[in-house]
């Protein structure tokens, strides 16, 4: 009998990542996804702890879950698996368990391979379980996955490494995801072919350091992620290679070399670097500072010229003084984003810089940050412009708001719409002329057949 499944993932692409594995571990249990909950047999909030809003959206989404859950249950047969999944699990399950009855499941991003047995258990007619499994377990969860990955689209993520050992001092994910660990290189290799059969074309491998990758080769030593990214790169079909999130510290030669000579890997680098000034890159343990940030981008710009880069930025961490957020705002002026991520430092629990003294009062965050999101914003809103006449390579990959129009991405990551082309061209690669610059997205018409086709049985319905 097929049950409903519904799954909401919150946070980041390894948790996008994840909903879709935990999906190939219940089909074999007939759970089918769906995009409700209400009616639904399971229903699992995959949750993300990076910031307090984040963490907090799932006690507001839960109140709603609870309704349904009840309505469902109203006739005293049919029952609502309530999971709670990802990093607040992970944080804080214990406490989420005695907040929330209702909720029936609490895991951890390391334990979703055994999501059967937590089901059974709690399914059983007697003696029905509460299951928290929040447990870094001995065994990997990798190699306890189903071997065979679900259809995805035209672009898909692949987890290559997961963890982190860097413990920046205002970061929860060393704790919720635990110590790094790298994919056996013949395991991701193996994935990434069948994605390819199944017809993505574009991969983006994950990892939370993902350039810290250093998996198992077949035949003893180590890959790097250069070294890997080589070999994924003679995978027939395989068009597009990207990888997120990198940490400046882990870029080596061989990376840089990567993007010098493989043309299947994109120029575009989210290359986090979280503020400009030296004493706040310190306070954060980054493991870098703004010359060595500014020396790695060089590195990368000589290697590949077209390389453009987003980042990730902090505003208002502790102790962060007028003057040392001027110096983010010159670096931000220096290097030039093409697109990025800016946050108010939100404290953490457990973290040390929730610890640390000096806190930066919330109107001085909100006033950096509407400076250098406007900033950001201009930088990002030039690069579309200079885009303007220029020919780009775009993946179609699904149907636009307007009737007739498909979107697709560029080689940096922007969305580009197109009017005319028949719905056969989702799934190609397609040559336009840009025509149109937005903010966020570009326009463009197509100059060219379309590039690079593939024979139709490899695409996507
Ligand atoms: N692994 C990635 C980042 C993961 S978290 C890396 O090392 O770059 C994604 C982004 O969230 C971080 O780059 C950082 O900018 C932001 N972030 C993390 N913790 C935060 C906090 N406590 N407050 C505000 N932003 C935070
Ligand atoms: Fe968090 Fe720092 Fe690790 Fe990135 S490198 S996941 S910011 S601790
Ligand atoms: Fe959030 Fe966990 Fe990802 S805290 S950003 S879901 S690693």
């Amino acid at each position: 009998m097929t049950k409903k499944l519904f799954v909401k993932t919150y946070g980041c692409q390894m948790n996008v990542y994840d909903s879709q594995r935990m999906q190939d571990v219940l089909a074999p249990l007939g759970y089918q996804p769906v995009d409700d909950a209400a009616g639904a047999d399971m229903v699992i909030l995959n949750t993300c702890h990076i910031r307090e809003k984040a963490a907090e959206k799932v006690f507001s989404d839960l109140g709603r879950i609870r309704k349904h859950k009840k309505a469902k249950e109203a006739n005293g047969t049919d029952k609502m698996i309530v999971a709670v999944a990802g990093c607040v699990a992970q944080a804080e399950g214990a406490e989420l368990m005695r907040r929330e009855p209702m909720v029936d499941m609490v895991f951890g991003p390391q334990t979703y391979h055994r999501l059967p047995e937590m089901v059974a258990r709690a399914n059983r007619a007697v003696g029905r379980d509460r299951i928290i499994d929040t447990d870094f377990p001995a065994e990997e969860k990798f190699d306890h996955l189903p071997q065979q990955v679900s259809r995805q689209g035209y672009s898909a993520f692949l987890a290559i490494q997961e963890g982190c050992d860097k413990f920046c001092t205002f970061c929860v994910v060393p704790y919720t995801r635990g110590a790094e660990y790298s994919r056996p290189g013949m395991d991701i290799i193996n994935e990434a072919r069948q994605l390819v059969e199944k017809g993505t074309r574009e991969i983006t491998l994950l990892g939370q350091n993902v350039n810290a990758y250093h998996g198992d080769g077949p035949n003893g030593g180590e890959w790097t992620l250069g070294r890997l990214l080589r070999e994924l790169s003679e995978i027939d079909g395989l068009d597009r290679i990207r990888y997120t999130t990198s940490h400046p510290r882990d870029v080596d030669d061989d990376l840089i070399a990567a993007h010098r000579d493989l043309p299947k890997l994109m120029p575009f680098l989210h290359l986090p670097i979280q503020a400009g000034s030296d004493r706040v890159l310190q306070a954060m343990n980054r493991k870098h500072d703004g010359a060595s940030y500014r020396e790695i981008v060089t590195k990368l710009k000589d290697a590949c010229p077209d390389l453009a880069l987003s980042s990730d930025f902090i505003v208002g961490f502790p102790g962060e003084s007028d003057k040392d957020f001027e110096d983010t705002m010159q670096m931000v002026r220096d290097i030039t984003f093409i697109q990025a991520f800016s946050f108010k430092y939100s404290p953490r629990p457990g973290t040390p810089a929730s610890a640390m003294e000096l806190q930066v009062p919330e109107p001085v965050k909100t006033e950096r940050i509407m400076r250098i999101q406007a900033l950001l914003a201009e930088q990002q809103l030039e690069f579309n412009r200079n885009c303007l006449g220029r020919e780009m390579d775009v993946l179609l990959e699904r149907h636009g708001k307007l009737e007739g129009q498909l979107v697709g991405k560029s080689p940096y990551m922007q969305p580009v719409h197109v009017s005319g082309l028949p719905e056969s061209a989702l799934g190609q690669i397609v040559r336009l002329k840009i025509t149109e610059a937005l903010p966020n997205s570009l326009g463009g018409e197509l100059v060219d057949a379309p590039v690079q086709n593939r024979d139709s049985e490899r695409k996507i319905a």
